[in-house]
């Protein structure tokens, strides 16, 4: 079986394709510095199965001295810094992570020559957002925020390396994940943990921008279908084909939890928030034939349901979500 060297891999998307790969048979060594949306207990039901290492992907020696000892087959990418609010705080450590740490990868990839393939886990929000129709993914990129911007620029490095390098790279653009173990400053897992804690959900503006929604399972499967069977140098988007206003996502959780619109508190709104996002993803269904699985109303009860029976592991992360939006947006 082949060798995955996955970093990020003790974040919520990583962990759930570390947790996936391993299941199928995969030998799979971890990279990831665990800042404060890291944590192992995510990947802790297969540390046995696995080799990890705590390190941060900026650290060119450690890195190179990792690609050396593993010979890593593929390399998926999933390390960055991912929080949009807070990348309008502080866009450096955005830069550093997303930009510089990819590039340490990339460059330690020309120098491996055991690599087959190198995976970037970019993001639908580098193309910027979009009031009708769908992306696809010849559209120019067209961040609006420093993380977006941190992540399309990663992008744009990649394609260069494939080009005067020939780094045999693959771009993966997924739209909003949500499911089990997400960091709870992220919007579903916040507004379900407030509930619980009988907070009001906070809501920016009048809730009415739109995401499109893929449970972090179907994404995981999703990347590791074309980590596998694409051509090298292609960018393929990741979508559900699901979208809903934020404020209807709300609601609907306000109605499995039983709770009703008195537990909504508007906010002011986000600088430069994209308005819309969806993705057009006939080209991996046509060329990988991938499609998400998991319905939006199904991914959402599980998501309920398993923060409910980890609450004490959302409540742990709420004094330093509560920290940050108090000293950022004093609220
Ligand atoms: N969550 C989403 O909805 C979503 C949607 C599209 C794309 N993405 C992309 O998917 C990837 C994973 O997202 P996520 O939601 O799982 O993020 P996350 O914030 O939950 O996890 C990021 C992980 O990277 C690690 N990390 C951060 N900086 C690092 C560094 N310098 N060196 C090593 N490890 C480092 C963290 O410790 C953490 O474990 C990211 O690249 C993100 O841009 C996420």
């Amino acid at each position: 079986m082949k060798k995955i060297l996955v970093t990020g891999g003790c974040g919520f998307i990583g962990s759930a394709f570390v947790r996936l790969t391993v299941q199928r048979g995969f030998k799979i060594v971890v990279v990831d510095c665990l800042d404060y949306a890291g944590d192992f207990e995510r990947i802790c039901q297969v540390k046995s199965r696995i080799c990890f290492y705590k390190t941060d992907i900026c650290n060119r020696s450690k890195i190179e001295s990792i690609f050396r000892k593993e010979k890593p087959s593929l390399v998926i990418n999933f390390a960055a810094q991912t929080h949009v609010d807070r990348s309008i705080k502080d866009p450096l450590v955005f830069t550093n992570t997303n930009v510089v740490g990819t590039q340490v990868l990339l460059d330690t990839c020309r120098k491996i020559n055991t690599l087959e393939r190198f995976v970037q886990i970019s993001t639908d929000e580098v193309y910027g957002d979009i009031l009708e129709g769908e992306f696809n993914e010849t559209f120019a990129l067209n961040p609006s925020s420093p993380y977006s911007a941190s992540k399309a620029s990663a992008d744009l490095l990649i394609k260069a390396y494939i080009r005067t390098f020939q780094i045999p790279a693959i771009i993966i653009r997924p739209c909003n994940n949500y499911g089990p173990w997400q960091y709870p400053e992220k919007f579903i897992p916040r507004a379900i943990l407030y509930l619980m804690l009988n907070r009001k959900v906070q809501v920016y503006a009048q809730g009415k921008n739109i995401r499109e929604w893929l449970f972090v399972d179907d994404c995981a499967e999703g990347i590791l279908e074309i980590a596998l069977k694409a051509k090298i140098g292609e960018v393929y988007n990741l979508g559900s084909g699901f979208e809903a206003q934020n404020i209807e996502v709300v609601r609907k959780i306000l109605s499995l939890m039983d709770k009703d619109q008195s537990d909504i508190e508007f906010v002011r709104d986000r600088p430069g928030h994209d308005f819309r996002y969806k993705l057009n993803t006939d080209k991996v269904r046509r060329e990988i034939g991938w499609q998400a699985k998991v319905s939006f109303e199904d991914g959402l009860k599980q998501t309920i349901i398993w923060c409910k029976e980890h609450k004490n592991w959302l409540v742990k992360k709420y004094q330093n979500i509560e920290r940050f939006y108090q000293r950022c947006y004093g609220r």
